[in-house]
C-alpha cells in the first residue's frame, strides 16, 4: 500500500531532540514512509537530553541511513520526496547547507532538495545568534529553505513541555502538507466597546 507521504527527516547535534523525536513519532502516526538520518552528535545530545536510545529512532523510521552513506538513493535528485526536515538542525549543519558543503548525507540531501526546488525545513537551534550565523540564515531562505527555530508559542497556553514541543512539531506538519488538528489561533474575540 503507497504510504501518505514520502518524508526525509534528518536529526543534527543541536539542543532539543526531542522536536526530532516527536516529530518522527507523529510521523510514523500518520503513516508517511520516513526517511531517517541522525548525525553522531545528535546521538550525543540525544543522551544528555532524553532517555531515548538510537535504536528507538531506528525502530520508528521505515530507512535508516547513517550521514557517511553519500551513494544512499536519498542523495539524488531523482529520488522524489514530499519535503524534509532537520529537527534540530545545528548551526555546523545550516552552514554547510548554505555554502553547499556536501559532504555528509544529511548536507546533501538538504543541498539537493534546494536545487530541486522540495520544501526543506530547518529547525535552526542556537542563541544567541552572531552577524556570521544571521547571515547564514538569511542565505538559507533566500535559497528556498524555510528557517523555523523552534520558538515556542505562548497563545495556546501550554501547560507542559509537550504542548511547546507538540505546537511547534504540528506547525512543521502543516508546512509539509499534513491534514493535522490542534490549538490554532483563532482571533481575539474584542467586546463590542473595543471593536471601534
Ligand atoms: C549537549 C550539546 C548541546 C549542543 N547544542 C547545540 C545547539 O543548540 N546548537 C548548535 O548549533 N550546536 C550545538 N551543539 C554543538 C553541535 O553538536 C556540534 O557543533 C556538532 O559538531 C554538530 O554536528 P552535526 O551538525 O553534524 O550534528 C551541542 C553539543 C552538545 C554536546
Amino acid at each position: 500500500m503507497k504510504k501518505f507521504k514520502k518524508i526525509i527527516l534528518a536529526m543534527t547535534g543541536a539542543s532539543g531532540q526531542i522536536y526530532g523525536i516527536r516529530l518522527l513519532e507523529m510521523l510514523r502516526d500518520l503513516d508517511s514512509e520516513i526517511h531517517l538520518i541522525v548525525s553522531k552528535p545528535a546521538v550525543l545530545t540525544m543522551s544528555v537530553e532524553t532517555d531515548k536510545t538510537e535504536d528507538y529512532l531506528r525502530r520508528l523510521a521505515d530507512y535508516y541511513y547513517s550521514p557517511s552513506d553519500i551513494g544512499a538513493a536519498i542523495a539524488s535528485g531523482s529520488f522524489k520526496h514530499d519535503g524534509m526536515v532537520i529537527a534540530p538542525c545545528t548551526i555546523n549543519t545550516a552552514s554547510s547547507i548554505a555554502y553547499g558543503i556536501a559532504d555528509n548525507l544529511i548536507a546533501r540531501a538538504a543541498d539537493v532538495a534546494l536545487k530541486e526546488r522540495r520544501k526543506l525545513i530547518l529547525l535552526v537551534r542556537e542563541t544567541p545568534l552572531h552577524q556570521g550565523h544571521l547571515s547564514t540564515l538569511l542565505k538559507l531562505s533566500q535559497m528556498g529553505a524555510i528557517v523555523m527555530p523552534p520558538v515556542p508559542a505562548f497563545y495556546a497556553k501550554p501547560k507542559t513541555v509537550d504542548d511547546l514541543v507538540n505546537h511547534t512539531v504540528y506547525r512543521v506538519l502543516d508546512m509539509l502538507g499534513f491534514d493535522v488538528e490542534y490549538e490554532r489561533w483563532k482571533g481575539l474575540i474584542l467586546k463590542d466597546k473595543e471593536i471601534d
